[in-house]
């Protein structure tokens, strides 16, 4: 994508803006584009925050410091406690309250158009961040919206038209958690045992700057970095005392999915996933992470001995099998690959070896611990019944034309939507979700050719914009070797809002759509993957 391009495609998408908004039913798209949105009067407003788009120069790695883009936050109204800094490059942690009206002032001060979407967060359609609301430089874009969303952990981040991707890899992202009297019940850890972790990739020149190189290889798999950062920082390490923690769990990454462990085989604890708390806590081997995926889960130091350690890892995944090419080079955090090497094209997905995450350090002895309780918020389950057209099936189907992702398809396109994507309100939908292999011959299908086997076999997170769904089924139709490398890594029994498709594989869920009328995005959260379109929009009528 060349500037100019870019410049010319914005210039056709913000003539075409004013015409559609006023043909597009439902007075909310009818906005003026700029700095001109005044806050409406009748919403009372429990919390106001400024949030800022800018550049920045912090520092990540010893040495020079990294440019970045940041999101910098100022509350102007509210519990002091709503915003939470982090050193580095993240956005300030925003702790909202079940049932607080929310304003907030968001203002663009890079030179490129921005716009900031509330990840999880089911709010009415003009507060959502869809690409179409993209401002320029010091304009301003006005927020209103009631955080109805139970107790969880969410995010935000920027949502730019074909510019999600370098936004956020460049920093503009931050965690937003969310608390509710029921979750409060619980006497889960709290304030300094209340752990967010948000873990990303990166890549940086010898100068210490970000390197986003996206050669074609590196951008049909998506962006990999070799440097592991949790809360914008390298080498994580977090001081503990002898007792239990909370740890919230964002994978940030552009494409980077993790097999998260403890290193010493302690099975994983998950209390949490995207949409809250899971009805009980559920063990796992590990998990799997993919990008804009959040678990939650509980993790109890007692008995260890001050001065041990312990490390939550990424282990290694993926089709073993098939290390054609590259010397297995999959993971992409070999020294000197620089992310676009050879070594990805016999890669469809994976990791060589454990890396680490972060490092948990012991290091006071105390004798007072919470008990991990046995369930934790009652979960109503959607079944077949309760589908408004029990015979009707939405559709997502992931497929590849010319050497990009589509979605049913079709690749983004700003106000387009099919009949297949219009939606009723107020309706429950069964959607299902495969992979199109029409098109692709048997023999282009293994490794053959241009890598299209590569890239037919991908694993795919995809998001759907509004609420929260379950999922209903998960179902294995094409047999892939690195399938059993991940398969007891899935938790299927809580809320989701993004669901990672394995190569092979076809789920199927069930989502609410209540409340609000208009274009909600659903796409690939491989951000890669999304900025070259893979991504529609669902019409809600
Ligand atoms: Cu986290 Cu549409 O995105
Ligand atoms: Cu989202
Ligand atoms: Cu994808």
């Amino acid at each position: 994508m060349t500037n100019i391009n870019y410049k010319r495609r914005q210039f056709i998408q913000y003539a075409a803006t004013s015409t559609l908004a006023a043909a597009i039913p439902g007075s909310s798209f009818a906005r003026t584009q700029g700095s001109n949105m005044t806050p409406n009067p009748s919403f009372k407003a429990d919390v106001e925050i400024a949030l800022n788009a800018q550049t920045a120069d912090v520092a990540i790695l010893p040495g020079p410091l990294t440019h970045v883009l940041k999101y910098t936050g100022k509350l102007l109204k509210g519990p002091a406690s709503t915003l939470r800094e982090l050193p580095g490059y993240l956005g300030p942690i925003i702790n909202f309250e079940q049932g607080q009206k929310v304003r907030i002032y968001f203002s663009n001060q890079l030179p490129e158009p921005c716009i900031t979407h509330w990840h999880g967060m089911h709010v009415p359609q003009p507060m959502d961040g869809h690409p179409m609301y993209a401002i320029h430089r010091d304009e301003q874009y006005l927020y209103e919206f009631e955080v109805t969303n139970p107790a969880g952990t969410n995010w935000y981040h920027s949502h730019t038209h074909e510019l999600t991707a370098p936004q956020v890899y460049q920093g503009l992202a931050g965690l937003i958690t969310v608390s509710d009297e029921n979750e409060r019940k619980l006497g889960l850890p709290s304030g300094e045992f209340d752990v967010p972790l948000i873990i990303q990739d990166r890549s940086f020149s010898s100068n210490n700057q970000l390197r986003y190189i996206l050669g074609m290889h590196q951008r049909m798999r998506g962006f990999h970095g070799d440097v592991i950062l949790v809360n914008g920082q390298k080498d994580y390490t977090i001081p503990v005392k002898t007792r239990a923690y909370r740890l919230r769990i964002l994978n940030g990454s552009n494409a980077r999915i993790y097999k998260l462990a403890w290193s010493d085989g302690t099975p994983i604890t998950a209390i949490g996933t995207d949409g809250g708390l899971l009805e009980k806590p559920q063990n796992l081997p590990y998990v799997m992470l993919a990008p804009a995926e959040r678990v939650e889960l509980w993790v109890d130091f007692s008995g260890r001995k001050p001065g041990s350690d312990i490390t939550l890892q990424s282990l290694a995944f993926g089709d073993s099998s098939s290390h054609m090419g590259g010397g297995g080079m999959r993971g992409g955090m070999r020294r000197g690959m620089g992310g676009d090497g050879m070594g990805m094209m016999g890669a469809p997905f994976g990791q060589d070896e454990a890396i680490t995450i972060a490092k948990f350090q012991i290091t006071e002895q105390i004798s007072d611990s919470p008990k991990l309780p046995e369930t934790l918020i009652p979960m109503p389950r959607f079944t077949l019944q309760d589908i408004t057209h029990p015979d009707k099936v939405v559709p997502i189907a992931i497929g590849m034309r010319h050497m990009s992702f589509q979605l049913n398809g079709r690749t983004f396109d700003m106000y387009d939507y099919m009949e297949s994507e219009q939606i009723p309100v107020n309706s429950i939908q069964r959607i299902k979700i495969f992979h199109d292999n029409r098109g692709m011959g048997g023999g282009m299908r293994r490794g053959g050719g241009m890598g299209m086997g590569m890239m037919m076999s991908m694993p795919h997170p995809i998001h759907l914009h509004g609420q929260q769904f379950q999922i209903l089924s998960r179902t294995q139709i094409d047999q892939n070797s690195g399938y059993e490398t991940v398969k007891h890594g899935f938790i299927n029994s809580g809320w989701k809002d993004t669901v990672l498709v394995m190569p092979g594989e076809e789920i199927e869920i069930i989502k609410p759509f209540n409340d609000f009328k208009g274009f909600f995005l659903y796409h690939c959260h491989n951000l890669e993957h999304e900025d070259m379109g893979m991504m529609r929009n669902f019409y809600v009528s």
